[in-house]
Parts: C-alpha cells; sequence; structure tokens
C-alpha cells in the first residue's frame, strides 16, 4: 500500500488552512523545518507547525532539515498537539544520531532517519533497531521544485535488501522530485511513502493530484 504525504513547502502560505484542506485526503502532511544552517533555507518552526495541527485531520510526518535537531524535538512534539506520527533527522546533522533517536522514540512517536543523496544506505546498519523511516532524499535538501536524481534509485534497493536481511520492520520514504513520472520509478524498487509538494499543491487541482500520484504508484 503506497502512501501519499503531501509537502506542505509547496502550499501557499497566505491561506494554509484552505491548502490543507486540500490534501485531507492524504495519508500524512508532510512538514519540512529548516534552519538556514544544515540547508541554505528558512521554511517555518512549531509555532507555523501548532497552527497546521489545529486545522489537519492528517497524521505528521516531520522532516528536520536542522543541524544538532536534539534542543528542538520536544518543542515539535508539543507544538503537534498529538498529531506527530514520525520526527525525521538527517544523517548528516546528528553527530550522536542513535541518542537523537531515542530521544524522539521516549516521546511515543516513531523515528525516521533521511539520508543526502551521498549519504549510503550502510550508514544505518548498526542502529536499524532504532529505525522506523528511512527517508532517502530524491534531491538535495533545501528547496521545492528540484528535479529527481535518478542515481539514487540504487540506494533504495540497497535499503530494501539490508531491511530484509536484517527482518526489520522499517518503511522506506522517498522526497524530492517526485511527480507521475518519477513515483512509479521509486515504488518499483521498493519505496511506499511517497512525500510530494510540487506536483500536488501546484496542480489545478490537488486531490486529484493525489489520487493520480497512489493510482500510478499502487
Ligand atoms: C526538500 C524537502 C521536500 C520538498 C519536496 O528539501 O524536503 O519535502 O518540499 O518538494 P518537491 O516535491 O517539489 O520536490
Ligand atoms: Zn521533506
Amino acid at each position: 500500500m503506497i502512501k501519499i504525504a503531501p509537502s506542505l513547502l509547496a502550499a501557499d502560505f497566505a491561506c494554509l488552512k484552505d491548502e490543507i484542506a486540500k490534501v485531507e485526503k492524504a495519508d500524512y502532511l508532510h512538514i519540512d523545518v529548516m534552519d538556514g544552517q544544515f540547508v541554505p533555507n528558512i521554511s517555518f518552526g512549531p509555532p507555523v507547525l501548532a497552527g497546521a495541527a489545529r486545522v489537519s485531520p492528517l497524521p505528521f510526518d516531520v522532516h528536520l532539515m536542522v543541524e544538532e535537531p536534539e534542543w528542538l524535538i520536544p518543542r515539535i512534539f508539543e507544538a503537534g498537539l498529538g498529531k506527530i506520527d514520525c520526527i525525521t533527522v538527517h544523517w548528516e546533522a546528528c553527530r550522536h544520531v542513535h541518542r537523537t533517536l531515542q530521544v524522539i522514540r521516549d516521546l511515543g512517536v516513531k523515528a525516521g532517519v533521511a539520508l543526502n543523496p551521498a549519504t549510503p544506505i550502510s550508514v544505518l546498519q548498526y542502529i536499524l533497531p532504532l529505525v522506523d523511516r528511512i527517508l532517502v532524499m530524491t534531491v538535495n535538501p533545501g528547496f521545492g521544485g528540484q528535479a529527481f536524481l535518478s542515481e539514487v534509485i540504487p540506494k533504495i534497493e540497497d535499503a530494501v535488501r539490508m531491511l530484509a536481511a536484517a527482518d526489520a520492520d522499517c518503511e522506506i520514504e522517498v522526497d524530492g522530485g517526485i511527480d507521475l513520472e518519477t513515483a512509479p520509478l521509486a515504488v518499483s524498487v521498493g519505496a511506499r511513502i511517497l512525500v510530494a509538494g510540487t506536483a500536488i499543491f501546484r496542480a489545478p487541482d490537488p486531490q486529484e493530484a493525489m489520487e493520480s500520484l497512489r493510482q500510478l504508484a499502487s
């Protein structure tokens, strides 16, 4: 079963409530938090997340593009008002990623690890018992609207192999440049959660765009 996670980053921030209403049939709302340090962009943080949580019925899939994010994790959890399904941190941004994952798990939510295009899947080998979701970045993080990097496809295949060998129960998510053309590629090699910003929020009909993505990918 494919899950669709529209990225709020691509929504029109001048009318966030209306934008959120357009995607209420999604599986998750993907929330991109950027700090201007780990990535060269700043998006939004707990106050905006709290506003979204008041109007969205969806579980939140939070993607932290934040350098050493441990301090932020409890604040995200509180701002999410019980809506947080998973908090994902970047492997490259955490010096002690094992401890960071424990901090997330101790809050009773799922813990995810995101990997930049250059980072191999093998960095997760010894921390797999703490990982609920692997977010394979299919663009360099920081901006919406970039082109899908097909060179990342073999990494998704590596992730599937590693999870099977370890008998690990872990979801594979892809993020960046996912559209009607690239979603089937990612799904065919094992991705099960599709993050899409531009392809959903900038489509004439976001609801229809989600359905097409779901059908094509299934
Ligand atoms: C990029 C973010 C993505 C972004 C995806 O750093 O993590 O979630 O919003 O946007 P699209 O789907 O437009 O590539
Ligand atoms: Zn993201």
